[in-house]
């Protein structure tokens, strides 16, 4: 797999530090994968894993946060600047094999892979999304879930607090979460007593992103995964958080 270059659609701000990225790609991609961009040429900054947050008639979307000096210039991309794309990479999820009641557990950034999958799905869907500033990127999945709860640090007429502490999991046949991993250890905990099957999606950093260098292992119950070729969706069960 190599690095193909590709033009920016747009990138847009929805809330401080949080940005879209739409590129011309035309890929197939599966929810739940990712692309590692980059808007540079050489080193010191490596490429960015950015999850895909929706794709649409070959432009994929990106939702990122701004962190560092990477997705600071991805910020200010503007419409046919170039950018350096590799993927899609990782195993994604098969979201046709989920049927009946589906939660999707956010943190933070951690709600952007959800609307593709969220899209992909059959069956009746609800929405959990935890921040610890203003809420973003919600109204895109209205037409795609059921319910949507959503708790916010900063704005008022949300609840605050944890997102865990208003999901309740023996109602859902699956769940589906992305976000701190003090948070999806905790939904897998809470899932364990009724076994609801979890899958969460890992962010660890990266540096290759092609399974070759081990940067961005995590623990699990068979040993040392890669999280972006054996990942980044696992069971939840199997990661030793
Ligand atoms: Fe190099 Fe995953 S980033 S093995």
């Amino acid at each position: 797999m190599e690095y193909k270059e590709v033009l920016v659609y747009s990138n847009i701000k929805v809330e401080e530090d949080i940005y879209v990225l739409s590129l011309i790609i035309g890929d197939d991609v599966k929810a739940g994968q990712f692309y590692m961009l980059k808007a540079w040429d050489e080193e010191p900054i490596l490429a960015r894993p950015i999850s895909v947050h929706s794709v649409e008639d070959g432009v994929v979307k990106f939702a990122y946060q701004v962190k560092g000096r990477g997705t600071k210039i991805l910020s200010s991309l503007k419409p046919e600047d170039k950018v350096y794309v590799l993927g899609p990479i990782g195993n994604g999820l098969d979201t046709q094999k989920f049927k009946g009641k589906i939660a999707l557990i956010s943190g933070g950034i951690g709600i952007a892979p959800m609307l593709q999958i969220a899209k992909g799905l059959d069956g009746e869907i609800d929405l959990y999304a935890g921040f610890n500033k203003s809420p973003y990127l919600i109204d895109e999945f209205r037409k795609y879930c059921t319910n949507i709860y959503v708790t916010s640090e900063k704005d008022e007429g949300y609840f605050k607090g944890f997102i865990t502490e208003i999901f309740n999991p023996f109602e859902y046949n699956v769940v589906i979460c992305c976000g701190p991993e003090v948070m999806m250890k905790r939904v897998v905990e809470m899932c364990k007593n009724y076994a609801t099957p979890v899958y969460v999606l890992m962010e660890n950093k990266m540096a290759c992103g092609v399974g070759a260098c081990l940067g961005c292992a995590c623990n699990t119950k068979e040993g040392k995964k890669r999280v972006c070729v054996d990942g980044p969706v696992f069971k939840g069960t199997d990661v030793m958080f």
